[in-house]
């Protein structure tokens, strides 16, 4: 048993966590189709509540974020009170969670929001190739670059979801600032080639990421509020040299906002970026001196020897606890875990 996992970890004053272990968030699609969380869903966390934190599944602020069908919301009181099943479920067996707020901004679709509800909405007009997930005849529309209005709005509807999900019961929020979603659409010039106060320079382009989180600081407090972000580009983005500059400013901004933790969004944290000189985990502890999460293709074994090494302090894991809902029992007793099929996908186990 890797015993630096199993101490416990003070996040703040407000929150502790019982072991170094979080459920990475996991998109499963199996909310009903007015996006509410199910029973089934609160069964499927409730089986991994012995984590230290789960963070949920990406769970959408409003219509115009859906991207994939069937993603949770935290805008409807519907979903709010089906959310508050699955929060009572995972405080029940002593576990906590945290709701992952997400706008998928360029990678949204009509087909899913429809027409009438909204538009496709990024930093920049850069599209994105290809065609929506299980509907193969649908191709990705080019975004409309935010208005400063639409900005304000989606500031807005940032900290009410994070509201939403307090009143849900959940121990606080992870902004989706990861993986080629909308916030990190302004944070890589490869899609923002705004030339307002939202682009061009460092401080531009990190300024929605930081509106957005004091937004939410200013509603629920900086002890229950976290971010994703991947300074190293790579899903649905490319890389750029220039990108560095930008996480360099946006992570000296976020060092006074005493943040509960950045979590880092990336699949294999073996991957190295020029632009970063390395790891992106290692980066990131080299521009932030508080909690980081880190994640990405690692074991337990790999996973406890990075935070004696002092590479993060909690670690993530994803594909593993869908394969193995007991993931933290079969690591404490030292047992066997399944191995991870994207055939399991199909089901909430
Ligand atoms: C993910 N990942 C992910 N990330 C995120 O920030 N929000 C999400 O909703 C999802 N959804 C999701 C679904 C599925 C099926 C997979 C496999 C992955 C990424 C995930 O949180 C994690 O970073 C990666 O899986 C890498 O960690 P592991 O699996 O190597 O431990």
């Amino acid at each position: 048993m890797p015993a630096t996992l199993f101490t416990p970890y003070k996040l703040n004053d407000t929150l502790t966590l019982n072991n170094k272990i979080l459920m990475a968030p996991l998109t499963r699609c199996m909310a009903d189709d007015d996006l509410v969380p199910t029973q089934t869903m609160a069964d499927y966390y409730a089986r991994r509540a012995d984590a230290g934190l789960i963070i949920s599944e990406a769970t959408i602020i409003r219509p115009d974020g859906q991207g994939y069908v069937n993603t949770p919301g935290l805008y409807t009181q519907a979903q709010i009170d089906g959310w508050k099943v699955v929060t009572q479920a995972v405080h029940d067996k002593g576990g906590k969670i945290f709701a992952q707020l997400w706008h998928t901004g360029r990678v949204a679709h009509p087909f899913f929001f429809g027409e009438e509800n909204g538009e496709v909405l990024s930093a920049s007009n850069i599209g994105i190739e290809g065609t929506i997930p299980r509907n193969r005849d649908l191709t990705y529309q080019e975004p409309k670059a935010a208005t400063i209005e639409d900005i304000a709005s989606l500031v807005a509807d940032y900290a009410t979801a994070a509201d939403n999900a307090i009143k849900a019961g959940f121990d606080g929020v992870e902004i989706h600032g990861a993986n080629g979603y909308l916030i990190d659409q302004f944070l890589h010039y490869s899609c923002n080639n705004r030339t307002d106060e939202y682009g061009e320079t460092p401080e531009n382009m990190a300024r929605f990421a930081v509106e957005v989180i004091d937004a939410i600081i200013e509603k629920i407090g900086s002890d229950r509020t976290a971010i994703r972000l991947s300074p190293g580009a790579y899903f649905n983005m490319e890389p750029d040299n220039r990108d560095r500059a930008v996480f360099d400013t946006l992570l000296k901004q976020l060092e006074p906002r005493d943040l509960a933790f950045i979590h880092l969004g990336i699949f294999d944290d073996a991957m190295e970026f020029d632009y970063l000189d390395g790891q992106a985990s290692s980066y990131l502890r080299k521009q932030y001196n508080q909690t980081i999460v880190g994640v990405g293709s690692y074991t337990a074994q790999t996973g406890s020897d990075a935070i004696d090494n002092n590479q993060f302090d909690l670690l993530a894991i994803g594909r593993a606890f869908i394969a193995n809902p007991d993931y933290v029992a079969k690591v404490r007793d030292g047992r066997e875990l399944t191995a991870y099929d994207d055939a399991m996908l199909a089901e909430l186990v």
